[in-house]
């Protein structure tokens, strides 16, 4: 048997793309047998596109507007992502739903964060929702995309307690942060085949 390839990760982003930089740090730190391949954003002016160039990462802004479908659009980020190689696709703070062109293309190999505890809060408004629905946990997840958003079977989770003094503006800070520590480490998981998917239960060997 020969040493295990390095995975090249696609990493697909709408915003300011700290938890890009999160992955990008830990695979220059040598922390993740990972490295970023591409980049590509949804948005021309997400931030996370000057990080990857920066690091002198390929990066594209793939402009929903060019294409007549969303199917056609995803079709151009299979190409994208074929082009640099890509094993393991990561959408970190990707605000659109992937669809059948990237699933089937990555089977078992989407992986997306999400910021609250799914299945409470999905869609994009996780962190207010929690904050307005009072609840006094509420954490990170990070699971295999499917056909709908925020459904796919759980990698894992992590609690972030919601304390009295908390806005949407500390708490989005604490989950942030939790994010940074354990995307890496579920990307680690993947690129180490430690994931066996069971039906809606990941197993973590
Ligand atoms: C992250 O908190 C991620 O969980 C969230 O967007 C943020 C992106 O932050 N994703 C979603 O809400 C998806 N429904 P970043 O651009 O700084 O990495």
């Amino acid at each position: 048997m020969g040493e295990l390839e390095p995975t090249i990760l696609g990493v697909l982003i709408s915003g300011t793309g700290t938890n890009l930089q999160a992955i990008i740090d830990a695979s220059e730190n040598g922390e993740l047998p990972a490295k970023v391949g591409v980049v590509i954003s949804s948005s021309s002016d997400a931030h996370g596109l000057i990080r990857a160039k920066v690091h002198d990462i390929p990066r594209f802004w793939v402009d929903r507007q060019a294409f007549g479908s969303n199917e056609e659009y995803d079709w151009e980020i299979v190409h994208k992502l074929k082009e640099f190689n890509v094993n393991l696709v990561v959408l970190a703070g990707y605000m659109r739903l992937v669809g059948e062109p990237i699933l089937s293309a990555y089977p078992q190999a989407v992986i997306n964060l999400h910021p609250s505890l799914l299945p409470s809060f999905p869609g994009a408004h996780g962190i207010p929702e929690a904050l307005a629905a009072g609840v006094k946990v509420t954490g990170i997840t990070i699971h295999f995309a499917d056909q709908t958003y925020d459904t796919g079977p759980i990698i894992l989770q992590r609690i972030v307690p919601v304390r009295q003094e908390d806005d949407e503006e500390s708490l989005r800070e604490k989950i942030r942060k939790t994010e940074h520590k354990f995307l890496p480490y579920a990307i680690k998981l993947w690129a180490t085949g430690r994931l066996v998917v069971d039906g809606r239960r990941v197993k973590i060997l």
